[in-house]
């Protein structure tokens, strides 16, 4: 496996692969891989004949006041964790790679999905995904790209993105993966205080909940909403950033469960901010 940190070399790595007549994937990642990115290359693997990883923490994604700076950073673990899973090649660039000093005029909007949900609490945030998702797209240039259900948000708007910008490649969406005791992997997890990770349970538990009454026969937004909100505020270490419950596709907020819907959440514990989803089909 290849550790790649220039455009340049990047592109040749590409260019060969493809005379070689190989299907290229694309994985992007911010990186500190957990078995959650490691599903992503095992999906792209399936539909694909060589994957590559990129891991940027991507400056322009994190707002004012947000955790930039502490992200968790471990490119020599991550490249082991990349190279047994299967990955071809990283790409990690810098921020100057990517973002070359001088000026950076040029970004990617994507308009309505992008306002609610997280888009409401980091304003900017998803032009800041939206625009090195191209970038990358633009530099690897992949057949198919997979991204988690996790960010279910960024899945949407992505696919809309490559949709409404007729950009030449698949995106494939990957399930949640979690912790054996229900808590969605993710790299900020390792943020949490013991007591934080045990209080962090609550997720899981409450989107179980609101997933049981739905298949229960419940079918007012309202009665689900306040029963993972009665769930969340029981737990002292815990702050509801948000619960929402939308429509699968166009995000919208519904009143009466009907066809596929989205019940997210973001949660402060302490500092960390976790988000969670789950899909319902009525
Ligand atoms: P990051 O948070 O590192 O996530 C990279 C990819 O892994 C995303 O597609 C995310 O949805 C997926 N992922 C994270 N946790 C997961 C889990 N528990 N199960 C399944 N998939 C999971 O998302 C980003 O980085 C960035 O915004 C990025 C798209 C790389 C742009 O900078």
């Amino acid at each position: 496996m290849e550790v790649i940190r220039g455009i340049g070399r990047m592109r040749e790595f590409v260019r060969e692969q493809r005379l070689a007549g190989k299907q290229i994937g694309l994985v992007p990642t911010m990186g500190y891989l957990h078995a959650g990115h490691l599903s992503l290359v095992q999906e792209a693997l399936k539909a694909c004949d060589v994957v590559v990883m990129s891991i940027f923490v991507n400056p322009l994604q994190f707002g004012v006041g947000e955790d930039y700076e502490d992200y968790p950073r471990d490119l020599t673990r991550d490249s082991e964790l990349a190279e047994e899973g299967g990955v071809a090649a990283i790409f990690a660039p810098s921020v100057a790679e990517m973002y070359p000093p001088g000026g950076y005029y040029s970004y990617v909007d994507v308009e309505k999905l992008t306002e609610g949900l997280c888009g409401k609490s980091r304003p900017g945030h998803f032009r800041g995904v939206t625009t090195v998702v191209t970038k990358l797209f633009n530099i690897v240039q992949p057949d198919i790209a997979v991204f988690g259900q996790k960010d279910a948000q960024q899945a949407i708007v992505i696919q809309r993105m490559v949709r409404d910008l007729n950009m030449p490649l698949r995106i494939i969406v990957a399930p949640i993966m979690r912790e054996a005791d229900g808590l969605a992997m993710s790299s900020r997890n390792v943020y949490l205080s013991p007591s934080e990770r045990k209080a962090s349970l609550v997720l899981s538990r409450a989107l179980n909940i609101a997933g049981e009454l739905a298949a229960n026969g419940e079918r007012d937004a309202n009665v689900l909403r306040k029963a993972i909100e009665t769930q969340i505020q029981a737990e002292p270490l815990a702050r509801i950033d948000y619960v929402e419950i939308v429509g699968a596709e166009d995000l919208k907020p519904v009143e009466i469960l009907q066809g596929r819907i989205l019940i997210a959440l973001a949660v402060f514990f302490g500092k960390t901010r976790l988000i969670d989803n789950r899909i319902v089909e009525v």
